[in-house]
């Protein structure tokens, strides 16, 4: 059961929004606000567990970040709609006390950091993760570490939008070592945030990107497309400029997704987005979850795959933060990369050989959920 849940409506929209906190560790919660119309209070609360579960599966008692609690929010608005931004703002207003005290957040689906960032200034809040605060030793210089981090960039990218996907491609690369594929291909189901940086780091390590999709639908190529032109010229909502494809590069319908054959299939996208009306058209070996849940547990139960769960899978972007605002890692690309990497192989490891990878990843965070309220 949640520790608490929250509905509002927009009085300009009426649009409906939604935060849950699922737990709270040393008074504090963690998780991202996403933006799409349809979200639903369920699919939250679903998202909140899994922070929970996210946060605790990289507690490490050595290091300075002690997880916090999980949390979610949700508007059911789309990202899209010219009136997103005074949505997101009215929203963010409303749930200004738990953000003050309770709630870390950061983006999600359908929202960037930086209109986040401009709407908590705009509301007169410090900062998204203001709550986790009084739980830093130096505050100034935690919130300077934090800081220059968001100011590396990585060939014409943003750090803080590449670290999860690079937690994913970590993540994919154990996997297919697991299973022994040899010259792996994959496809990738959304190109922003977690799918772009995903499909970079798989393709720079020899993994062929044979298909990508965005809202607008499918681009594939047998014999690979051209990642990094495709990521460098994404508009902001990580939608594929199409004047960018090479001449046998094919565009397919959106719902063609897995008539794409890849060995690697990893949804980036929605949640959801593996069901029980089309798990049977999943022919990938290896499915990595870099969205919240975009596989449903039925899909799981039918497709023929080993399935990397979401919370291990794309955990990075959450723990970098907290690695870098407490003092693990360095704001720094090879700092923040070394340590993913080699934390994100280990919580792989861990789960692959277990009858369900899910159910390992759990049992691990229910038991470091344990250690930390024993501790604290
Ligand atoms: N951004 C993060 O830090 C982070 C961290 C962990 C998990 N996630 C999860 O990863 C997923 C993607 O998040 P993001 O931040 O990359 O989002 P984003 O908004 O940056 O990008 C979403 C991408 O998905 C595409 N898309 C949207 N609907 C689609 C559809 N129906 N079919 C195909 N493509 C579609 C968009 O065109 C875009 O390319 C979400 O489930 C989110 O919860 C994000």
């Amino acid at each position: 059961m949640s520790y608490l849940e929250v509905t509002w409506t927009d009085p300009a929209t009426h649009a409906k929004g939604y935060l849950v906190i699922d737990r709270l560790v040393r008074g504090v919660s963690s998780g991202g606000l996403r933006m799409r119309a349809g979200c639903t209070l369920d699919e939250v609360r679903g998202l909140a567990a899994g922070m929970t579960a996210k946060e605790a599966l990289n507690y490490d008692p050595d290091a300075r970040y002690v997880p916090l609690g999980g949390a979610k929010g949700g508007i059911d608005f789309d990202p899209y709609d010219p009136r997103a931004e005074d949505v997101l703002t009215n929203y963010l207003y409303a749930m200004s006390p738990y953000v003050e005290r309770f709630w870390t957040m950061g983006e999600d689906l359908g929202l960037r950091q930086s209109t986040i960032d401009r709407v908590i200034e705009k509301i007169g809040l410090r900062s998204s993760i203001q709550a986790v605060y009084p739980l830093l030793d130096d505050e100034e210089k935690a919130r300077q570490r934090l800081a220059d981090a968001f100011q590396v960039t990585v060939d014409g990218v943003g750090l803080d939008e590449l670290v999860g996907g690079y937690g994913v491609a970590q993540a994919a690369l154990t996997g297919i070592e697991h299973l022994g594929l040899t010259g792996a291909t994959a496809f990738v189901q959304g190109f922003g945030s977690m799918g772009g940086a995903t499909a970079r780091y798989l393709a720079q390590n020899g993994v062929k990107v044979v298909g990508l999709a965005d809202v607008h639908g499918v681009v594939a190529n047998p014999r690979g497309l051209d990642v990094e032109t495709l990521l460098l010229s994404r508009d902001q909502h990580g939608g594929i400029d199409r004047t960018r494809l090479r001449e046998q590069d094919e565009q397919l319908d959106g719902e063609r997704w897995l008539d794409v054959e890849a060995d690697v299939l990893v949804p980036a996208a929605t949640s959801y987005a593996i069901n029980a009306g089309n798990a049977h058209r999943v022919r990938a070996k290896l499915v990595v979850e870099a969205a919240n849940m975009p596989v449903t547990e039925e899909a799981e139960a039918e497709i023929d795959a080993l399935v990397i769960p979401d919370v291990v899978a794309n955990s990075a972007t959450n723990s970098w933060w907290w690695w870098t605002l407490f003092g693990d890692v360095e704001a720094t690309a090879e700092s923040a990369f070394d340590k993913i990497a080699t934390t994100m192989r280990r919580l792989t490891k861990g789960v692959v050989d277990q009858p369900s990878p899910r159910a390992a990843a759990l049992r691990i965070a229910a038991e470091a959920s344990e250690e930390i309220a024993r501790r604290f």
